[in-house]
């Protein structure tokens, strides 16, 4: 028995092969089954025709229950009307196991709730396994992205003393008897890691306590964070646009397929090309003023709401720079003409999917970052290491981190993150 993926059916046109997997769905009309097996590398329908099997057999097929794990042997031929498909003449079938008891996804509508709980069993439908293939090409295009330009990657750990994005979203956790945080960002490590590698990256699972319930924040989500020395604001804006172009790039390189299963309009991944805009928060302030949002002021900071606007008027990514420095994380340098200014950017996705890149420069005096310390009522004991840094050798540097799943939910064109990571914590979601 010779065993084949369907990704691999191409290769074998003629031959008699063995699938293995589960059952898709199964039509029948008289002397024909139609049976779409999956296996994790596609699906392909293998047909059952009374004339070529037993009657046994025949009757087998009829009763096959949806995720039946099989064996399909059979003919491969190509599809007669759709080119590059292919399908099986089948000529045997072995039951590898039936389900014990009826699958409780049916290719009928089910609610989210519903999904959400067996999403264990959701992954093995064909639009997830499209997102999470998008995902794996994402992260694969962002790690060959910073290796191909000599950064070296550097793990953040997961436990931490410091709390690097403030107080209000840490996950607290007892580490031998002291108090400890999961971390919020990898972004103080990798300040350390560009001062021992030039340019350095973390890629890895971080944590916040998110409150309230939206559809773009998770509890545990993944972010990439490049961190470079002897760049500034605008160095880092460079970077982080000639990743994202890279990524899409990638993704409708390979993902063609996959975006077609999600009915994702590609139009507006194909603008994404570099440069991006550049706007300051000041004229962003302005966009909102004059697209409905007339109050808004000086001092706000932006939800989803105002993201979308201000995100509305461009054709591709928008990069926000320059916020109040009320605004934003302890660790931002300030503009020297403009002191109440953050060098900060966070980068708008296109069609309202918000925020997916925040970072900027970081301050490098020792001095101010020692009042900011303070400022932000941050335990000054945890951060002594991070001063060191400011002690020995101080250098300008600047970073940024991309949360991976609004990635994929702005490349996917998915209206909530949770189905962007296989299995996602959100605030009333712990299961499975
Ligand atoms: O803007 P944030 O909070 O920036 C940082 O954490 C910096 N320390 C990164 C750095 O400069 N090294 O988060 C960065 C990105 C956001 O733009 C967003 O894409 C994602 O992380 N993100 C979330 N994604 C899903 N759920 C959440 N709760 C998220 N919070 C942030
Ligand atoms: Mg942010």
């Amino acid at each position: 028995m010779s065993v084949v993926t369907i990704s691999h059916l191409a290769q074998h046109v003629g031959e008699t092969v063995t699938l293995l997997g589960w059952l898709y769905n199964k039509r029948s009309s008289g002397k024909l089954h139609f049976l779409e097996v999956r296996d994790g590398s596609g699906i392909c329908q293998c047909v059952v025709f009374k004339g070529n099997v037993s009657p046994e057999l025949f009757a087998q097929a009829d009763h096959l229950q949806q995720e039946t794990s099989l064996a399909v042997t059979g003919t491969v031929k190509e599809h007669g009307k759709i080119k590059g498909t292919f399908e099986l003449d089948a000529s045997g079938l072995e039951v590898i196991a039936p389900p014990s008891r009826e699958y409780p996804i049916s290719p009928k509508d089910h609610g989210t709730d519903f999904l959400m709980d067996h999403r264990h069993l959701w992954l093995r439908s064909r639009r997830q396994q499209a997102i999470i293939r998008v995902r794996h090409t994402i992260i694969k295009a962002v790690r060959d992205f910073f290796d191909g330009r000599d950064f070296t990657l550097v793990d953040a750990p997961i436990f931490t003393p410091n709390a690097c994005e403030g107080t209000s979203t840490l996950f607290e956790t007892d580490y031998h008897g002291e108090p400890a945080y999961l971390t919020q960002s990898g972004q103080l490590y990798m300040e350390a890691a560009a001062a021992a590698f030039g340019k350095a990256y973390c890629f890895g699972p971080t944590f916040r306590a998110e409150k309230s319930k939206t559809r773009r924040h998770l509890a545990e989500f993944w972010m990439v964070e490049p961190e470079v020395a002897f760049l500034d604001l605008d160095g880092d804006m460079c970077l982080a646009e000639d990743l994202l172009a890279f990524v899409v790039g990638r993704v409708l390189e390979s993902r063609r397929e996959e975006l077609k299963v999600c009915e994702r309009d590609i139009a507006f991944l194909e603008n994404v090309k570099t440069p991006f805009p550049r706007i300051t928060y000041a004229d962003a302030i302005r966009i909102l003023n004059e697209n409905g949002h007339p109050n808004a002021k000086v001092g706000d900071d932006f939800g989803a709401d105002e993201e979308t606007v201000i995100s509305s008027k461009f054709d591709r990514p928008v990069i926000v720079h320059r916020y109040p420095m009320d605004l934003k994380a302890f660790y931002f340098a300030k503009d020297k003409e403009r002191p109440d200014l953050a060098l900060c950017m966070d980068i708008l996705a296109p069609e309202g999917y918000g925020e997916i890149i925040g970072g900027g420069q970081r301050e490098d005096s020792l001095e101010r970052l020692e009042e900011a310390i303070t400022a932000h009522k941050l335990p000054r004991e945890a951060f002594e290491w991070y001063l060191d840094l400011r002690r020995y050798g101080t250098f300008p540097h600047a970073g940024f981190g991309l949360g991976i799943e609004r990635t994929v939910a702005w490349l996917c064109g998915l209206g909530h993150v949770r189905e962007t990571i296989p299995f996602p914590r959100m605030l009333n979601r712990l299961a499975p």
